[in-house]
């Protein structure tokens, strides 16, 4: 207790311009079909927000996962339509895109082995995640799958998962088998704990970062984007060659 009383308080820079991102590539911004926005008017909220802190694109990333959300590229893409509608009725400037958040299950290496086209941004960016707890199986293999088919896979916030804690050799182990290494801002704040945030700052320090991404599902996310823009942690990473610019 004394411990934290007395905690160093982190200092403060002039906050940092989020605009440089040019474009957000995670979020859960289509409403109802994940653990993101509930409904239509949190969507507007959140996208204007993106908008206001300086985004000019968001490229937004609902679950696909066989267990709890059975979306098809059909319900995303519907979903999408609405958003787009809506946010261009209500004045927003900002450029709405979709595609997915691929959990790594099953569902996942079957329709890679089996070719089907998946949502992708970009140049074939295809966005996926591991068990948050368990340390997944087959991944070079279906790594290989992903760069034979062309596609450019982005692994998800890295820093959170609890088995790769302490160590960025597996962010580099993948990085060098083509996979582009994802973090969110968030982790800097701490907002999913000390450990997840101490190895968001050394992907940061070992330079292992390709995107970064709000990782939004609500939006007090946004709210903490907006304050960690005074963290030296993101003035660091946002001086570190990203990718998100080429998505506008
Ligand atoms: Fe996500």
């Amino acid at each position: 207790m004394w411990n934290r009383l007395f905690r160093k308080k982190e200092t403060l820079l002039p906050p940092a311009d989020w605009g440089v991102l040019k474009a957000d590539m995670h979020s859960h911004l289509i409403p109802g079909i994940d653990d993101g926005s509930q409904n239509m008017d949190q969507t507007i909220a959140m996208l204007a927000k993106f908008e206001s802190l300086g985004y000019k694109k968001v490229v937004t990333t609902p679950h696909i996962m066989s267990d709890y959300f059975k979306n098809t590229p059909e319900i995303i893409l519907r979903g999408l339509k609405e958003v787009q509608e809506t946010a261009k009725k209500l004045g927003l400037k900002i450029q709405i895109e979709a595609a997915a958040e691929y959990y790594f299950d099953d569902a996942f290496i079957k329709s890679l082995q089996n070719k089907e086209e998946l949502l992708t941004f970009g140049d074939r960016f295809l966005l996926f995640e591991f068990s948050f707890h368990e340390p997944p199986g087959q991944t070079e293999a279906m790594v290989f799958e992903m760069v034979t088919q062309k596609y450019q896979p982005i692994l998800a916030h890295f820093e959170r998962y609890t088995y790769y804690l302490g160590s960025v050799d597996k962010a580099r182990e993948l990085r060098d088998r083509g996979v582009n290494i994802q973090m969110n801002i968030n982790s800097l704040t701490g907002h999913y704990g000390p450990a997840i945030k101490k190895q968001a700052e050394l992907l940061v320090d070992e330079k292992m970062v390709d995107f970064i991404g709000s990782d939004c599902h609500r939006i007090e996310h946004l709210m903490k984007i907006e304050q960690a823009a005074k963290l030296p942690y993101v003035h660091k990473a946002l001086e570190l060659p990203l990718k998100n610019a080429q998505l506008l």
